[in-house]
């Protein structure tokens, strides 16, 4: 039987957490095998907010390390910077003409990054979930991870894809998302109410995946714990649960085997072996990353074949919407 189509793209902005690990990377890993995997490094979608030239390039490289560090095998899927491929632009133009203004306008994450970048609110900005739609249905894909910020932009796509196919007739698959597995969820180390991120200006709040180990140490001793002395998840625990659930992710157990292990321990303990098991996690990875980075004639080797796979099928669906909606292509 044929794999289903998976996509899913990151964008080279940030410093990644160990939530984007845990919740992202991770996932791409997992998933490999079971569906026909297309992986992009969201470069056009990043350039919608300021962008320093050098440091774009950069970190495109870097991140391509990281995911190949942790894992993803380009040979098991299709690895590919989304500006190489020219049909991600062509098909969000032919789809911008199906897709209202109103409906942009409405988006939560475009009112958001309005308010907080209103001396930039530019077209890219608001276009960016059609740019998205087109990612997902140029590949034809079938499944979409995503966490609950990128819902609604899926739901977009999906609306997008139902209009054309109304109007035009069959061409795109209907995406679906794919709920990830419970336990992805990072909080940050300072206040666990709210969600580990890239941009949080309190330095003691996020682990990143290229903190060195006396970083990550330093970072879970500082990480605020609760009153009491308990080591167990609960409600009343959001930060002492926070802990629990990185060990867990990390070591590779579940939550009821990581409060037993720390059962009788005290918090200082508790907190030294989350950071420690995070750094043991992190190191190898660090180094595999370097040694990547190291072989720029791998990396773009790499690069070049994604990006002709990728080509490829989005030719495919590009010439067929061509087809459906009028534009002459000789024969
Ligand atoms: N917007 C996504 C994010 O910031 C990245 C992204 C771009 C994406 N195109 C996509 C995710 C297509 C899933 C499918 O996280």
């Amino acid at each position: 039987m044929e794999k289903k189509v998976l996509y899913s793209a990151v964008q080279p902005s940030g410093n990644l957490t160990i939530g984007n690990y845990t919740g992202a990377i991770r996932n791409w890993v997992a998933l490999q095998d079971e569906y026909e995997c297309f992986y992009a490094i969201a470069n056009m979608h990043a350039i919608t907010v300021r962008q320093e030239p050098a440091e774009l390039r950069r970190r495109t490289v870097e991140l391509l390390a990281l995911y190949i560090a942790c894992g993803v095998d380009p040979a098991r899927c299709t690895l590919y910077v989304q500006s190489q491929v020219p049909q991600h632009a062509e098909l969000a133009w032919v789809l911008n003409t199906i897709t209202y203004v109103g409906e942009m306008e409405r988006m939560t994450q475009f009112k958001d990054k309005s308010a907080r970048h209103a001396e930039n609110i530019n077209m890219g900005l608001m276009d960016y979930p059609v740019l998205m739609a087109a990612d997902i249905l140029l590949y034809q894909t079938d499944v979409v991870p995503v966490g609950i910020d990128q819902r609604q932009h899926l739901e977009i796509a999906r609306d997008i894809a139902a209009r054309f196919n109304n109007r035009y007739g069959e061409t795109f698959r209907m995406p679906e998302g794919y709920i990830l597995k419970a336990g992805a969820k990072i909080a940050s180390l300072q206040d666990p109410a709210k969600k580990m991120s890239k941009s949080d200006e309190n330095p003691n709040a996020s682990v990143f995946l290229s903190d060195d180990r006396d970083t990550v140490i330093r970072k879970f001793k500082r990480a605020v714990t609760d009153s009491g002395s308990e080591i167990v998840a609960s409600e009343e625990k959001p930060g002492v649960s926070n802990l629990l659930n990185i060990y867990a992710a990390f070591a590779g157990c579940t939550v009821e085997e990581a409060e037993r292990a720390f059962a009788g321990k005290g918090y200082g303990e508790f907190k030294l072996a989350v950071g420690e098991t995070v750094a043991d996690v992190l190191a190898p990875i660090q180094a595999e990353q370097k040694r990547l980075l190291s072989d720029k004639a791998y990396l773009n080797a790499v690069l070049k074949e994604g990006a002709e796979r990728a080509f490829k099928a989005a030719r495919r669906t590009l010439s067929k919407v061509y087809r459906k909606i009028g534009f002459y292509q000789g024969d």
